[in-house]
């Protein structure tokens, strides 16, 4: 790739270690990033997590949840993809591309705990007992977006396929009409919540704990089951509890609270509704002036929403007054964005996500069967 704009690139390239970024203040990012941005044109595409903080989601081309973003990253002609989001969002970015496109995030390090609470060889494992039991035919391996490509490979070739929060409803249907169980990764909150929505009662769902032998579970108690949970969870969505929704229902009488369901059941049970992100936003656009809300989410999007429809008369206020923060989300500073950004413009990619082949073929499978659905 040769260099986009030479002033741009003879400034990038006297300091592209991203040492020599980090040790700059925020505000002086903003017009290196808007500059660099300018100079890649059409060439990139910056996608943006709600999550993302508002130095960094300024900049995105294109804001989502996890199920609008990888169809922006499916449909885009752009070369290169700059994600910022995390890891898993990246990966699937990768898997749905083009050839030839190439996608980057800013920071390594911006994982997600949840996605790591699903190794590949646990739930291989999982699958050898379930085949040992001979109840491997009649169940379909359904995995959250948040979790790893191999994870989703795993489900795409056993004739499975992935969900988010916007659309696991629909997957879950996909499911039942071609088996009678459904194992769900990694988010068993997500699981609980989207089950019981459907009409399955607790009983007929049993929790899979990779870290105990058979799951914890006896043959039978898996057998009557229609759901089986994998015992993953997000740790920031998890801290929000029943006793908040009570105190903010005290407190604020008529308070709508709305939580996104990898929130605990209890919570949700509680809550007025549940949704994605990009269906959080919504339900707070579409109320009338004046309505109050307590957002069981993570603390950049709830901060945005109160600055942004307080003129409207609508007060936001975080469901835990402590705020969930999602650190690894936080990893994408504007120092990374301007490094992975000049970088380009250089001519040099920088972390690049790339899922292997073999992976790639069938977290596609899985990815692919998402859409469709
Ligand atoms: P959404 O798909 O709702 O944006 O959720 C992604 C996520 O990681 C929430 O924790
Ligand atoms: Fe993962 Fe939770 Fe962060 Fe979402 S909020 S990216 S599930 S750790």
């Amino acid at each position: 790739m040769t260099p986009v704009l030479d002033d741009l690139a003879t400034e990038a390239g006297s300091s592209c270690s991203l040492e020599n970024y980090l040790a700059l203040p925020d505000h002086s990012m903003d017009e290196r990033i808007a500059r660099a941005r300018a100079a890649l044109g059409s060439t990139t595409i910056l996608l943006g997590h709600h999550y993302q903080r508002d130095e960094v989601i300024r900049f995105a081309d294109f804001t989502g949840d996890s199920y609008k973003l990888s169809k922006a990253a499916a449909e885009t002609g752009a070369q290169y993809i700059v994600f910022c989001g995390v890891h898993f969002m990246a990966e699937s970015a990768d898997v749905l591309g083009r050839a030839g496109q190439q996608v980057i995030l800013p920071d390594l390090n911006a994982g997600c705990s949840m996605a790591d609470m699903a190794e590949i060889s646990q739930v291989e494992g999982c699958w050898e007992v379930l085949e040992r039991m001979g109840l491997a035919d009649e169940t379909i391996p359904l995995t959250y977006m948040n979790s790893t490509a191999a994870i989703k490979a795993f489900c795409g070739e056993r004739g499975g396929l992935v969900c988010t929060s916007s659309n696991a409803r629909a997957a879950f249907e996909w499911a039942f009409a071609r088996g009678r169980r459904i194992l769900f990764l990694p988010d068993q909150h997500l699981g609980r919540n989207t089950g019981y929505a459907m009409g399955i009662p607790l009983e007929e769902m049993a929790a899979w704990d990779p870290w105990a032998v058979q799951g914890g579970q006896t043959k039978d108690r898996i057998a009557a089951s229609r759901i089986l949970l994998w015992k993953g969870h997000c740790a920031v969505h998890q801290r929000f509890l029943p006793s908040h929704v009570d105190e903010a229902r005290t407190k604020h009488p008529g308070i709508q609270v709305i939580v996104h369901p990898e929130c605990r059941f209890e919570v949700c049970q509680k809550a007025d509704a549940l949704g994605s992100t990009e269906r959080l936003i919504a339900l707070v656009e579409q109320a009338p002036a004046g309505t109050t809300f307590a957002i069981g989410t993570e603390i950049h999007l709830v901060n945005r929403l109160a600055r942004r429809f307080a003129p409207e008369g609508k007060k936001i206020i975080t469901l835990d007054s402590t705020g969930c923060l999602c650190t690894t989300m936080y990893r994408i500073s504007p120092q990374h964005l301007a490094w992975a950004l000049e970088n380009l413009v250089e001519g040099r990619v920088v972390n690049r996500i790339q899922v292997r082949a073999g992976i790639k073929r069938w977290a596609r499978v899985a990815l692919d069967r998402m859409l469709e659905v």
